[in-house]
């Protein structure tokens, strides 16, 4: 017998029943099947935020946010990332399996192929005022591509859609690149085709022109492995994490039949959003105002009183209700970079002691609020030498793939439908 749900209006003393099926999943919640509750009963669900709604079905990503667990079609990401590249997991998002090596080397060289940006694209980055914010630049740069590749709205086949993604996959990393070298007014720096994807990255951030050593002016030679490591690790855990705000975003662009690139930009806008992707530039810069250990418990003050806007970055998730397993894979690649990299150990002390003291505070308890992704990213990229205002660029890189798998799975659906939610009316 299938399971069905009952609903019961009391409406003006006159009480009706509806009936709804439940529908399966393979993990998590099932859901009941209201699209037909409008049409039924002339009423509108309420659910501010979604909170309680699944807008899709999806074979992509999965949370179980009491847990805290996370999957990559099935991986934990626990032990994908400490197994596999982050091209092995993008891979992965867009095939549904791992690559073999002959796979994982012809998707590495189509990538590399594609990082160029056709020259016409490098002259927006001169329109954009010096200091002009990398994620605004990349933002309009993504947008731009669709310019330069528009070929017609609607993807017709694979061939297409694979294109699609290798491209944005390839190009978006030099988008960031530049959009951060125009905003400190340094030369750009073209991809070096022979560097892996994560190795390239931080060529085109750090090198001067012409300098084949990738020596930066500070001495600091060639880019160290264990920073590639790091960085790659980064990307893969923000690779996907199913339907949150910006792959929404990207959902409701793309069922309007928009171009996918700006489906991709779209996101890109709404990851910047401090409660979003925007909380690792935050959580660096509220470190660096809380500024020494002794203020700490003032500012935990500040997050729990009711009438004070301040709230701990890096802290809470709307799914998550136990420790955010990539920040726990953060938090021990952190002490692993402790010996070899140059780690802010002023602000890691900071960090560790709002962290002690939230996960004991009862406000925190109570709340299930338990440090994010976000909390540990900063000090990692800082001692990258990532700047603060690449933080969300870093993010947009690594969740480029997340947002094209949605895109792709929600244009392959025949059940997709154009977003539109409905409203409870108060006007005139
Ligand atoms: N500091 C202090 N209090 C908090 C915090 C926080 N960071 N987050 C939530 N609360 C409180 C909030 O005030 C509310 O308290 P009360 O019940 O007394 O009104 C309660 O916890 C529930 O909060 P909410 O805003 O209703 O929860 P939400 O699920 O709508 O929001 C969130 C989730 C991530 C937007 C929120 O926790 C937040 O603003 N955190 C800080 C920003 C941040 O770190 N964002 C990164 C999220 S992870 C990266 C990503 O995937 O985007």
């Amino acid at each position: 017998m299938k399971d069905k749900a009952t609903i019961i209006l009391d409406i003006d003393n006159q009480k009706q029943e509806y009936n709804y099926d439940i529908l399966d999943s393979t993990r998590g919640p099932k859901a009941v099947d209201l699209r037909t509750f409008y049409s039924d009963t002339g009423l509108f669900t309420y659910d501010v935020g979604f909170t309680a709604t699944a807008a899709c079905s999806s074979r992509v990503t999965y949370i179980d946010g009491k847990k805290g667990e996370l999957r990559y079609r099935g991986y934990e990401i626990e032990k994908l990332v400490s197994k596999h590249s982050y091209l092995e997991v993008c891979f992965l998002l867009l095939n549904e399996k791992l690559p073999t090596k002959e796979q994982l080397m012809h998707f590495d060289i189509e990538l590399r192929h594609r990082s160029f940006l056709h020259e016409g694209l490098k002259n927006i980055f001169g329109a954009f005022p010096d200091n002009a914010h990398p994620m605004a630049t990349l933002s309009a740069g993504v947008t731009s591509l669709a310019s330069f590749y528009f070929d017609h709205l609607d993807i017709k086949d694979d061939i297409e859609y694979k294109e699609m993604a290798y491209r944005l996959i390839a190009k978006i990393p030099t988008v960031a690149a530049f959009a951060y070298r125009h905003s400190i007014g340094t030369p750009l720096i073209e991809p070096d085709i022979n560097l892996s994807f994560t190795e390239n990255f931080l060529f085109m951030m750090r090198a001067y022109p012409h300098n084949n050593l990738k020596v930066t002016a500070d001495g600091q030679e060639q880019i160290n492995p264990i920073e590639i490591k790091a960085l790659d690790t980064i990307f893969s855990l923000h690779a996907d994490h199913e339907q949150n705000a910006s792959t929404t975003v990207v959902r409701s662009v793309a069922s309007t039949g928009a171009h996918p690139y700006v489906a991709v930009s779209s996101g890109i806008n709404a990851l910047w959003g401090r409660a979003h992707g925007g909380a690792n530039e935050s959580v660096i810069a509220q470190l660096n105002m809380i500024g020494s250990v002794e203020n700490v418990e003032k500012y935990i003050k500040k997050a729990k009183d009711p009438n004070d806007e301040f709230r701990l970055m890096g802290f809470g998730h709307r799914v998550y209700k136990n420790f955010d397993p990539r920040a726990r894979v953060l938090k021990k690649l952190q002490d692993e970079l402790k010996q070899t990299l140059k780690l802010d150990s002023h602000l890691m002390e900071i960090a560790n002691k709002i962290e002690a003291i939230a996960l004991s505070d009862e406000y925190f308890i109570k709340r299930n609020l338990y440090p994010n992704i976000d909390f540990y990213t900063g000090i990692i990229l800082t001692a990258l030498r990532i700047p603060k205002q690449m933080f969300t660029a870093i993010f947009v890189i690594g969740r480029t793939v997340g947002w094209i798998t949605q895109y792709i799975e929600f244009k392959k659906d025949n059940q997709s439908k154009i977003a539109r939610p409905r409203q409870v009316y108060k006007g005139k």
